[in-house]
């Protein structure tokens, strides 16, 4: 079998905000990412109706059309690879004092993971909340998603506690984790 060599020119990954149109692929990416980093043991009927309603165009359609949300969207050769999804004004107890955002969503597909897309992806989050007067950027990793709560914590979110996050009368523990946001307009 011939051996593959990385492509020493890849096409550039771009970054923009998401429009009403982006429902279709944000759903359908969404599901995959979902899938792939919680349904671990397979498809159960939880799972499942989960994806099917939270994650639906539909659903993607109402929170573009929410005010409180701001998204980044990242595109390579006008394939969506990923996005960021933060939510203005959302609060966690746990979280620091401030006035907090929620990194709601933050996925990149799994062929494109391991090259700074989700870097880019979360310092454009930081800057959106940032921007809507946000000091305190939150999100509630899984606590199996290990992947992900490195990632976090190698730039710069700590661990502020156990939560737990429920649907379909599931319980699952998630943390908590934090950032506090330098001003992107500093005095
Ligand atoms: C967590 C996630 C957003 C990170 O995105 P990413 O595009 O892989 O991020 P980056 O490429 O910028 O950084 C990945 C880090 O993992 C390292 N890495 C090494 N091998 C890797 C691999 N095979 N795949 C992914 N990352 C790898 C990278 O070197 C990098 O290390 P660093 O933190 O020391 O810089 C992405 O894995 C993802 O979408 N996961 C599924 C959904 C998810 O869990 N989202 C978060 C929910 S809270």
């Amino acid at each position: 079998m011939p051996l593959s060599t990385p492509d020493p020119d890849p096409p550039p990954v771009r970054l923009r905000a998401a429009e009403p149109g982006d429902a279709l692929c944000l759903s359908v990416l969404a599901m995959q990412v979902f899938l792939d980093t919680y349904a671990t043991e397979g498809i159960r009927p939880a799972i499942a109706r989960e994806v099917l309603s939270n994650y639906s165009q539909d659903a993607f359609n109402a929170a573009l059309a929410d005010p409180r949300s701001r998204w980044c969207v990242a595109e390579r050769s006008g394939h969506l690879i990923g996005f960021a999804q933060v939510t203005l004004g959302a609060t966690h107890g746990l979280a620091p004092a401030g006035q907090q955002a929620e990194l709601l969503r933050l996925y990149v597909q799994e062929p494109f993971t391991g090259m700074q897309v989700g870097t880019l992806l979360l310092t454009c989050a930081e800057r959106l909340a940032s921007e809507g007067g946000a000091s305190v950027l939150w999100l509630t990793p899984w606590v199996h998603n290990h992947r992900a709560i490195a990632f976090y914590i190698r730039r710069g979110y700590e661990d502020f506690g156990l939560t737990q996050f429920v649907f379909e009368g599931e319980s699952h523990e998630n943390r908590v984790h934090a950032k506090r946001l330098r001003d992107v307009n500093p005095a």
